[in-house]
């Protein structure tokens, strides 16, 4: 099916019922902690909340057809999924490769928390990454990778990778499956938020992990069930519900970026801009080889922290947010959260506005 259908139908395809007459098209959420147990003791699908639920099935199901994956995971955020897929492969002894240029609190965590269990943490840059997985266990490459938007040759690193025994898990949150399958690349785990793109609505937490290797989704789920960092029915129904206009509104969330990339490239107060989809960005040849679609975020640079301030309060349209991939779009000056790019660094995350207001409201706000 992923070959046949465009982005848009493959995720109204990926949330549809079965269709039995008289049955709803939409699912309804399916709340239950407790279901009844058959008296011979038989195991029935599914009998506590922490192990299964109807309705993550049916997200796990519209997440794997997504991500080309023989299975998904649900999990309570993209955190909960990346720490859970951590905990199971990079215990005491190994090394693990973390982006040293990726989504920060990835590094606190290994830090905070693997580095005292005995696993060998190494940092590298979407650059060193090949380099750095010499003699890893498991390499945690994001791409393109948050904030700067750098990308990762993902072929190449899971070559690197299966020649060398190690375990390539992809961060797929900014590129969403619609942009990318790091898995139809090589990778061997994804791991993801749901939070942004696909979900899409600013109203939620989620995240997930995909993979086609028995024995280690396995592995993931058992940690889940053990730990418990599980999703909620509601909101499980609500990505689900919003995976089905995800192909739609990610469409025009990188129709406005590269039409607003290629605006803020020439505007005289704009330092720098990096968006896969320029055609003389410095991961654009990459990018073009690996993604279907560039995304929707864009990184500029202004002068300083005040010219980032001012062009938000000048905006009739820009809203300053963290997270991203929501239908409005919103600027984050990333130095707050202590990233290292300079003061006047901010991501862009487009939105679903026509792209000709979005023109005009950047031009003027810029002034
Ligand atoms: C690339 C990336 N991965 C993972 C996460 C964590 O996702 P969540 O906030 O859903 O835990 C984020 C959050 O911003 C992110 O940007």
């Amino acid at each position: 099916m992923d070959g046949q259908y465009g982005d848009s139908t493959r995720s109204v395809k990926a949330v549809g019922s079965e269709a039995v007459p008289g049955s709803p098209i939409a699912s309804p959420p399916v709340p239950a902690s407790t279901y009844h147990l058959s008296p011979d003791e038989t195991e029935p699908l599914d009998s506590y909340g922490r192990s299964s639920n109807p309705t993550w099935r049916q997200l796990e199901s519209a997440l794997a057809e997504l991500e080309g994956a023989a299975g998904a995971l649900a999990f309570a955020s993209g955190m909960a999924a990346i720490t859970s897929v951590l905990r199971v492969l990079a215990t005491a002894g190994k090394k693990l490769v973390v982006p040293s240029d990726g989504y920060y609190q990835v590094r606190r965590y290994a830090a905070e928390h693997l580095v005292p269990q005995g696993v060998t943490v190494v940092e590298a840059s979407c650059e060193e990454m090949c380099a750095a997985s010499a003699d890893a266990d498991v390499v945690l490459a994001e791409t393109p990778v948050n904030p700067s938007l750098d990308v990762v040759d993902l072929h190449r690193l899971a070559m690197h990778c299966r020649g060398r025994g190690a375990t390539l898990v992809v961060d797929n949150t900014t590129a969403t499956p619609l942009g990318q399958q790091p898995l139809s690349l090589g990778a061997d785990l994804v791991v993801a938020s749901a939070t942004k793109a696909l979900s899409g609505h600013s109203d939620l937490l989620a995240g997930y992990v995909a993979g086609s290797h028995p024995d280690l989704m396995a592995a993931v789920a058992r940690e889940r069930l053990l730990a418990g960092p599980i999703l909620g029915a509601f909101e499980a129904w609500l990505v689900l519900r919003s995976l089905g206009s995800a192909g739609l509104r990610f469409e025009r969330q990188c129709v406005n970026a590269q039409a607003l990339a290629l605006a803020l490239r020439g505007h005289k107060k704009v330092r720098s801009v990096r968006y896969p989809g320029l055609p003389d960005d410095p991961s654009h040849q990459i990018a073009t080889l690996q993604m279907k679609r560039f995304g929707g975020l864009v990184s500029i640079e202004l002068e300083d922290a005040a010219a980032v301030h001012a062009l938000v309060e000048r905006s009739a349209l820009l809203i300053a947010s963290t997270s991203f991939g929501g239908l409005h779009t919103s600027v984050d000056r990333r130095a707050r959260w202590g990233d290292a790019v300079s003061d006047g660094f901010a991501r862009i995350s487009f939105g679903i506005e026509d792209t000709d207001d979005l023109i005009t409201d950047f031009a003027q706000a810029l002034g």
